[in-house]
């Protein structure tokens, strides 16, 4: 083959090479790849039937309010993470944490025989129903120091159902609060807006 003639067949390949190269720069470019934030799969979590409430952390919900709608089988169930720590049965012995049976309306860290830590010791008062939910949101947070280390409930809900089934371990459950439209700053001593009923 004359030179010339190999000139034309290397020249012709290497504008094919030119111009694929082309073409994939320039569909990089137009295609590029999304890369993920996180990455892997994003898993929708299916929330109670309430989610259609924003996720957001605040404004809080009164736990009046929350408790009057809140599921007592599925706080049962949410309660097992609390069971690697706590047994909640009447007269168990206390484990990681001390036992939960009769917990709301109890002196804080009151249960005999468990070592509880300054902090918990220190912040005093009862486990009210509204307590409880400070302190299941985020236990570090609320009583720094404390030796619980469970994360907490983000969902508002998750935490009042817990709750409710706590109320439930106690040979005299505390009476449910009565549900108000009142913001939860509402002094306690002004009276409850009275339940409606038929007229
Ligand atoms: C990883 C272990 C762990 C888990 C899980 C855990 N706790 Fe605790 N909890 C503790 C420890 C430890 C203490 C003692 C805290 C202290 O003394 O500071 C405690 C204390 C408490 C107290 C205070 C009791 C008292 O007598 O004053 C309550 C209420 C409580 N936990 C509720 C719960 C609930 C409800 C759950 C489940 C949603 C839960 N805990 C999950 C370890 C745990």
């Amino acid at each position: 083959m004359e030179s010339f003639e190999l000139n034309k067949v290397l020249g012709a390949v290497l504008g094919l090479c030119l111009c694929l190269q082309v073409i994939h720069l320039s569909a990089g470019a137009i295609f590029a790849p999304k890369v993920p934030a996180k990455p892997g799969f994003e898993i929708a979590v299916k929330q109670a039937e309430t989610a259609a409430q924003p996720a957001t952390k605040a404004p809080e919900e009164p736990i009046e309010n929350l408790l009057a709608a809140a599921n007592v089988d599925h706080g049962k169930e949410l309660s097992r993470v609390c069971m690697a720590c706590h047994t909640l049965q009447k007269g168990e012995p206390n484990k990681i944490g001390p036992n939960l049976y009769g917990v709301v309306g109890r002196p804080r860290a009151s249960e005999p025989g468990y070592d509880y830590s300054a902090a918990m010791k220190a912040k005093g008062g009862t486990w009210t129903f509204d307590e409880l939910n400070k302190f299941l949101a985020g236990p570090r947070n609320y009583i720094p120091g404390t030796k619980m280390t469970f994360a907490g409930f983000d969902n508002e809900h998750q935490r009042a159902d817990v709750i409710a089934y706590l109320r439930t371990l106690s040979d005299n459950p505390v009476p449910l609060p009565t549900a108000t439209a009142a913001p939860a700053s509402s002094k306690p001593g002004e009276p409850s807006s009275p339940q409606k009923k038929g007229s």
